[in-house]
């Protein structure tokens, strides 16, 4: 059961707040009966909701993943006119939201949905959904520094969780290294800070893994719908991923 205007608002008829009016001008029916009680909860696949007479439809539910260029914005609109994930979805016509999201320069795996429970279940900080990414690094960190990010480390905003972290590719001149890191949170500009602490700033930044779903060959620009197997695989992930973290305590 949902709130009535968030079921309007989904169904792509008008914003939450034009449907809370809609509501309380009593243009809204549910089974046949005016509403203007904005607490009203309907069933969205059993009820019938009538707005200004016609029934509305809910949404199909889609989700994809697009391999997110560098220089991408991971929003809707952009005030200074730079590039926006959108502008990668040509051909999906219901309006997807990110689920978390990446850095202007980061590149790879972004989740796009228009499953509001789906995005939270993903995102909520107490799921600990593992994310995983390339970094490229300046210089070559030792070992020990290393130890300090799979261990956990100061930032502005606390200690990191403990990382999963271990060398991809190292250059001999010693002047850069691929290191790859599986977080459990989603802190803003988690990864850099995490790679500024010991001193080894992220040159470049990918993220091939989300909930266990990988890139893999996705071609960078380009989008793919999930399988079934994938949506259920990543709601199982975010949802034992929660009770290890409780166990974990
Ligand atoms: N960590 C970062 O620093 N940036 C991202 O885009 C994602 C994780």
């Amino acid at each position: 059961m949902e709130r009535l205007q968030k079921i309007i608002a989904q169904a792509g008829i008008a914003s939450r707040r034009k449907s809370e009016e809609l509501i309380l001008s009593g243009k809204v029916e549910l089974n046949g009966e005016v509403v203007t009680e904005l607490g009203t909860k309907a069933d969205p696949d059993e009820d019938i909701i009538t707005v200004n007479g016609r029934p509305i439809r809910s949404e199909k539910k889609i989700y994809v993943m697009l391999n997110k260029p560098k220089g991408v914005i991971t929003s809707a609109s952009d005030p200074e006119g730079r590039k926006i994930v959108s502008d990668y979805l040509k051909g999906i016509k219901e309006r997807v939201y990110p689920v978390g999201r990446l850095d202007y320069d980061t590149e790879g795996l972004l989740l796009l949905t228009n499953d509001g429970e789906f995005a939270h279940l993903l995102t909520h900080p107490k799921h600990h959904v593992p994310k995983t990414y390339l970094a490229t690094v300046k210089g070559v960190p030792h070992g020990t520094a290393l130890d300090q990010l799979r261990k956990g480390i100061m930032l502005e905003d606390g200690m990191t969780h403990p990382a999963e972290v271990e060398y991809k590719d190292v250059d001999t001149d010693n002047k850069e290294a691929v290191i790859m890191i599986t977080i459990h949170e989603g802190r803003n500009r988690q990864v850099r800070r995490m790679f500024e602490a010991i001193n080894h700033p992220v040159t470049r930044l990918k993220r091939v893994s989300f909930g266990g779903l990988l890139l893999q060959n996705l071609k960078r620009g380009l989008y793919r719908h999930l399988t079934k197997e994938e949506i259920n695989n990543l709601m199982q992930s975010a949802q034992s991923a929660s009770v290890k973290s409780k166990n974990r305590k």
